[in-house]
């Protein structure tokens, strides 16, 4: 799904890695708004999760951008849900999870049950609430809403811990504080049968219910079991539609005939308000014995505060490696945007290990990987040098995964598969830990197979893995408009960029095949990772819709099965284009995935850098003239900043300077400390421009950095200036890695594993794998 924010965590890590001086207490979390993103379609989860959490608890808005549940946007609330996908950073498909959300009433009228609303669309008129009543912080998310309840929310790997209070005492003319719980989900894609049972002496609030992924195919069964702890108990039951009952305990209830799930779910009241109201939810995908038992055992003592500092402490610890100097007159913004994105790549994917109820492994099990084709250029990446241990966890799971559905996917969410984009992106993601010695317990003679399997075999189904075309890919080397293939099934657009993604998953396979020491498999891949040229067009132009001609010349281009060229303007799926027509998934004819051919011409992971020269001619051609084109600022570092599309070249070519005046990353397994620090640091950023840089002390003039510096804990030191240097990383022998079978580079590859002087064909080994090369 579109995740636009390569670019930014890109420019994070390039621009702020560096040097840092770390007081002994220093608070990450202090500049975390896990907030940002909730307003204007966002789509971020703002509310409380452990690192790689499966109970995720947030209020969530009726917004029609509600896809992370809670927004800024105006719109009032409609329960407390307890998962939650939290897309991270935004997820534009229908929304996904927020199950079994809980709505409490300070009382209902006169104490009449059937006073109260219980359908999500009645009770939403009793949710709003002052943006400055909201409180947010990881691992921790409270609302107070206007009609007298505060919500405060907490969580445990699979449990959240509420605590409801009522500030104004009892409400309504009534005496009794109402709490119910719904089998619904965000989306309202309950299929049959939700279950629901309420224990008069205890409380406990358990069931069940079948639900629908949003952005795959399939469905999943999620359990809960919900505990109170505080008031004395008054009465409990059930609810259906907008009548409730003590009569009965239990419900088993259908979807409706129209389509929309009858509401329904369970409540408790309890005697008075003088004390807070305790709810603690455990969930599972397994059964609502595991869902009680995975609360029980995670908080047995209802004990809010220490859940809570328990989970702030989480996050504490995965964001301290880090440090940023605050010093030389630097924003507070910017380091809130900094700590706020590196706590963003760890909401997900989720930790559902013990909660599979696919297969029977002992393996990990990750899911939310939404999905790999964004992640495998951003966040993962990110995650490969801050969190090596969880990634080594993930890439487990990808491979059980193929281990028993045979096949690896591409999208994982809610136990479902979730449709492909262009490519086979778990091969990047692999070998990019392969490459950097990502090993703790990883078969990877396995991963290996799934990701030749990838290349080799076309599924029936690979709009939801694998990759379709292989026939045409393998015999024409490119993926035609208009492809014919009878052998599998999916979306039959983006011939473009799916030839350039698969052109990039061999370029992986290449390098995996290599330090493998496979060496037809390193030729063989390798040579079809050069299929990009034959969709790019030389003597494609590109005119403005003004009809004036932008002067550029050379653009890829779709291409039919006939080998004639056809003819998507490359100003098509850019923010240019008002056709409005989606360049996504809908069978629209858009032979580009949300991106227009000047944008992937310009972006190196999607042309596997055989001919790095031709795209640099090609970007150095374009630099001057971004402006016009693009609406933006005409220098590569400003524009990178910007965060706009020519930032994805800038990566490649980062002469831009960081953001903080130094920069600190301890390696989580290496415990070294790799830092970067400005001299003549500009907190107006004018002077952004590298004159000069040494690298543990030695003259560094490669424009790129690979993953040892990271591991061994280098220092770079950059010397920045207003002017942009003509002669610092110019050099061909400074430009970053790629292919010498074309390019023709003989230097030395400074990579982590193949460092070998012999036999260096190309030695793109480290620098594509990279992060910030993305
Ligand atoms: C980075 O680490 C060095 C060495 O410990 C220290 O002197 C410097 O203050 C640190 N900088 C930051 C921003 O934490
Ligand atoms: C949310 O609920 C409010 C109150 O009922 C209503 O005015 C608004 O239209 C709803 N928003 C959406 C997007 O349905
Ligand atoms: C209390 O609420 C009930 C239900 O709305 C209403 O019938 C009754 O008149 C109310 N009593 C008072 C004293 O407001
Ligand atoms: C739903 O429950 C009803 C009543 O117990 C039962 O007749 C029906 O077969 C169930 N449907 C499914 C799909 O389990
Ligand atoms: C994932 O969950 C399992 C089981 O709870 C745990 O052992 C493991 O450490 C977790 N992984 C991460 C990266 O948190
Ligand atoms: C590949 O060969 C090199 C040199 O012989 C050796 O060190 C390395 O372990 C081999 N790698 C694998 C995966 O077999
Ligand atoms: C190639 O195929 C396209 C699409 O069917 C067609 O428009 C074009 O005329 C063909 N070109 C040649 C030379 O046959
Ligand atoms: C690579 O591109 C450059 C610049 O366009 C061109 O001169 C050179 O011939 C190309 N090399 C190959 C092997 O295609
Ligand atoms: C690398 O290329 C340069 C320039 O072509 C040449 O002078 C040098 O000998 C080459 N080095 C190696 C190790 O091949």
């Amino acid at each position: 799904m579109p995740i636009r924010w390569a670019p930014v965590l890109a420019c994070l890590v390039v621009g702020a890695l560096g040097d840092a001086t770390v007081a002994e207490d220093f608070d990450p979390l202090q500049y975390v708004d896990v907030l940002i993103g909730s307003t204007n379609a966002g789509n971020v989860f703002p509310g409380a999760s452990l690192p790689y959490g499966m109970a995720k608890a947030v209020a969530d808005t009726n917004s029609s951008s509600n896809q992370g549940g809670f927004t800024l946007d105006g719109n009032p609330v409609q329960g407390f849900s307890v998962s939650n996908l939290g897309p991270s950073p935004y997820f534009s498909g229908s929304p996904s999870l927020g199950n079994f959300p809980f709505f409490v009433y300070p009382s209902c009228p006169g104490d009449d049950i059937n006073l109260c609303d219980f359908p999500k669309k009645t009770r939403v008129n009793h949710g709003s609430f002052k943006p400055e009543n909201v409180k947010a912080q990881p691992g921790y998310f409270s609302i107070t809403l206007d009609m007298g309840v505060q919500a405060e929310m907490t969580t445990t790997q699979h449990t959240a811990l509420y605590r409801f209070t009522f500030p104004n005492g009892p409400g309504s003319n009534g005496t009794y504080p109402f709490v119910m719980q719904d089998l619904s989900d965000l989306s309202d894609s309950r299929q049959d049968n939700g279950t629901v049972s309420v224990d008069a002496q205890t409380g406990r609030i358990s069931g069940g219910a079948k639900f629908l992924p949003s952005f795959g195919s399939g469905s999943y069964t999620a359990y809960f079991c919900t505990d109170l702890s505080g008031p004395s108990i008054q009465d409990s039951g059930i609810y259906v539609n907008s009548r409730a009952t003590t009569e009965a305990k239990d419900l088993t209830i259908s979807r409706s005939i129209n389509g929309y799930p009858l509401p329904g779910g369970g409540f408790v009241r309890f005697q008075d308000a003088t004390t807070p109201i305790l709810a603690r939810t455990g969930v599972s995908l397994i059964s609502t014995e595991q869902a009680c038992a995975n609360a029980e055992a995670e908080v047995p003592d209802f004990n809010f505060d220490s859940v809570t500092k328990a989970a702030k402490d989480a996050w504490k610890a995965k964001l301290s490696p880090i440090t940023v100097s605050a010093g030389g007159g630097v924003a507070k913004d910017l380091i809130t945007n900094f700590y706020s994105g590196i706590y963003r790549t760890m909401v997900n994917p989720q930790n559902y290990t013990g909660e599979n109820p696919l297969w029977k492994s002992d393996e990990p099990y990750f899911d939310s990987f939404y999905c790999l084709w964004d992640s495998f250029r951003s966040q993962i990446p990110f995650l490969v040098i801050l969190d090596p241990v969880a990634v080594a966890q993930m890439i487990r799971s990808l491979i059980d995964t193929y281990r028993y559905e045979g096949w690896l996917p591409d999208c994982k969410m809610s136990l479902c598969r979730g449709y492909t984009q262009g490519g086979s992106n778990a091969d990047n993601v692999l070998v990019d830990a392969y490459l950097k010695g990502i090993s703790d317990g990883i078969d990877w003679n396995v991963g290996y197979q799934a990701i030749v399997k990838d290349a080799e075999v076309e599924p029936y189904d690979w709009a939801t893995h694998g990759r379709g075309g292989l026939d045409s890919w393998k015999s024409l080397g490119y993926i035609p408009v208009q492809d014919l293939d009878y052998k599998g099934f999916g979306t039959m657009t983006r011939s473009i960029s799916r030839s350039l993604e698969y052109a990039y998953n061999d370029f992986c396979i290449s390098l995996m095949s290599k330090a493998m020491n496979n060496t037809a498999d390193q030729e063989k891949y390798l040579d079809s990772s050069e299929n990009w040229k034959n969709v790019f067009y030389p003597d494609q132009t590109s005119f403005l819709p003004t009809g004036v001609d932008t002067g550029f010349k050379g653009f890829f281009q779709a291409k039919y099965l006939n080998q004639t060229w056809a003819s998507q303007d490359p100003l098509t799926c850019s923010n240019l284009d008002t056709t409005g027509i989606a360049c996504s998934l809908q069978n629209t004819g858009r032979e580009t995935f949300e991106d227009s051919t000047w944008e992937y011409g310009l972006s190196p992971r999607s042309s596997p850098f055989s001919n790095i020269t031709m795209l640099a001619d090609q970007a150095r051609a374009r630099r001057g003239r971004t402006s016009t084109f693009l609406g933006t600022s005409t220098r590569l570092q400003e524009v990178s900043r910007e965060m706009t599309i020519p930032a994805r070249w800038a990566q490649c070519v980062p002469h831009h300077a960081p953001f903080f005046e130094s920069v600190n990353l301890t390696h989580p397994t290496t415990g070294k400390t790799a830092t970067i620090r400005n001299v003549n640091f500009d907190p107006s950023y004018e002077a952004i421009y590298i004159q000069s840089a040494t690298m543990n002390g030695q003259p560094y003039t490669k424009n790129w950095l690979d993953h040892s510096f990271f591991l061994e804990g280098k220092e770079l030191v950059l010397t920045l200036g207003k002017t942009e240097s003509t002669t610092w990383g110019t050099a061909v022998k400074d430009l970053p890695p790629s292919t010498g079978k074309y390019v023709g580079f003989n230097g030395t590859a400074s990579g982590q594993r193949l460092r070998s002087k012999s036999a260096l064909k190309y030695r793109s080994d480290t620098w594509k794998m990279d992060a910030f090369a993305r």
